[in-house]
């Protein structure tokens, strides 16, 4: 779609008064515009196909096709429009039953203006970044984007991003404390990076000095950095590792690229051994690049249904990327069994091998973020520290493991097809 073009939407609703509301909300923004509207499923999915719109808000209960049914349909046939269900119904089950037809987001009525239209540029976003990369992708994912393959060849830094596609799982502090847990294991040079950057807080973590280097002091001379000169803008800390900081504020962010980025990220490669990077979840081309250049991304989710709905868009986007199971591996983390959905469940809707696990445990955490340690030098003994010391182990053994890390889930046994797509 070209830019400056407004977000095509499609309303489903069987209640006439819902429909015009949803219009009228919608008519506020100068960037959307209802691209049609439908009182039942069988309307929508006529209307989907004629009108293709990019982004469709679905009601779940209708007379005559429910927006279940149509949205499987739907995600089926124009699977370019994105679905975002709403229902009055709370319930896990209509949730779980929208996403494995297919839907994006769910909102709960009564939702506000702000929910709506904001659930609406989610999906909107995330569908664009998808199409962007199918076409940059197509039609040989790996051979069209030389980046994603595995430098498994080279002998020099390996690249360790974190990522999810949601906020709050935990990437922050399972990223600074396995750097720390590969520095303790193999003794060789490890970098921290916040690629977090317009929202890094490792130097909170990390209890560094507010008057630290950041990488925007690289800003405007990224052409000119060589390892010399981004090695005068890492802090050392007192853990062992390095840390490349992120700029103190939101503005100084904008001014990174995702050439810069990258630049930055192969100079490391060249003196340290484990180049472990946070991000922030987004799709900008900043992280697109953390992703690319990485040899591993860890991807960081919770068992729960809301999570499991993130990480299966991130894989499709993925898969177009030409990140292997090699590459891209799923960690489970503050798991554990209250609450949620089982690591196995989740394991067979994604179709794939959940191979590394942390176990929550917010106590421990508290106490090493008091202390102003990261816990696993604080708390070597707790199973989290202790989880993240294998994981560490994996990541630096040889190809078996990393093999066998990635290896495919089975599919089950009722080969019930859990995701529309
Ligand atoms: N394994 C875990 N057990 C308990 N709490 C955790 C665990 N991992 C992360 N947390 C907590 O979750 C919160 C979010 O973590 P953070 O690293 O900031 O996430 P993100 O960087 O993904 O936004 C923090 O309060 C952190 O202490
Ligand atoms: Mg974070």
């Amino acid at each position: 779609m070209a830019d400056g073009e407004k977000i095509r939407i499609l309303i489903v609703d069987d209640i006439a008064d819902t429909r015009d509301n949803l219009a009228k909300l919608i008519g506020f923004e100068p960037d959307m515009e209802v691209a049609g509207t439908a009182d039942g499923g069988q309307a929508a999915v006529n209307m989907a196909k004629k009108e293709r719109p990019h982004v469709i808000l679905m009601d779940i209960n209708m007379p005559d096709m429910d927006g279940i049914t149509a949205t499987e349909i739907i995600s089926n046939t124009v699977p370019e429009s994105p679905i975002i269900m709403m229902s009055v119904q709370g319930e896990q089950d209509y949730l779980r039953r929208s996403m494995l037809a297919g839907a994006r987001e769910f909102l709960v009525k009564p939702f506000s203006a702000d929910e709506l239209i904001n659930a609406i540029r989610h999906v909107h976003e995330l569908e664009k970044v998808k199409r962007a990369r199918y076409a940059a992708a197509a039609p040989a994912a790996a051979a069209a984007n030389p980046l994603a393959a595995s430098p498994a060849a080279r002998d020099n830094g390996k690249i360790i991003t974190f990522f999810s596609p949601k906020g709050g799982v935990g990437r922050t502090t399972i990223a600074t404390n396995l750097a720390v847990a590969l520095h303790q294991s193999t003794q060789k040079p490890v970098v921290l990076v916040d690629g977090s950057l317009p929202f890094g807080d490792i130097a909170v973590i990390l209890n560094m000095s507010p008057k630290a280097k950041t990488i925007a002091d690289l800003v405007g001379s990224f052409d000119n950095t060589d390892s010399d000169v981004l090695e005068s803008v890492l802090v050392s800390h007192s853990t062992g590792i390095k840390v490349l900081l992120a700029p103190p504020t939101p503005e100084s962010a904008e001014l990174i690229t995702g050439a810069n980025v990258k630049h930055v990220l192969e100079l490391l490669r060249e003196r340290y051994a484990y180049i472990v990077v946070d991000t922030w979840p987004s799709f900008q081309e900043q992280v697109i690049t953390m992703l690319d250049v990485a040899d591993v991304i860890l991807t960081l989710m919770t068992l729960e249904i809301t999570s499991l709905k993130n990480v299966r868009v991130f894989m499709e986007i993925a898969e177009k990327l030409g990140y292997g199971d090699e590459k891209l591996q799923l960690v489970a983390n503050r798991n554990d069994s209250s609450g949620g959905i089982k690591a196995s469940d989740v394991e067979a809707s994604l179709g794939r091998k959940i191979p590394h696990t942390i176990v929550s445990d917010g106590r421990t955490l508290v106490l090493a973020v008091n202390r102003g340690v990261p816990f696993v030098i604080s708390h070597r003994e707790s199973q989290v520290a202790k989880d993240i010391f294998t994981l560490a182990q994996r990541l630096t053994a040889g190809a078996p493991e990393a093999a066998a890390a990635g290896a495919k889930a089975p599919a089950r046994a009722s080969g019930m097809r859990l995701f529309a797509r």
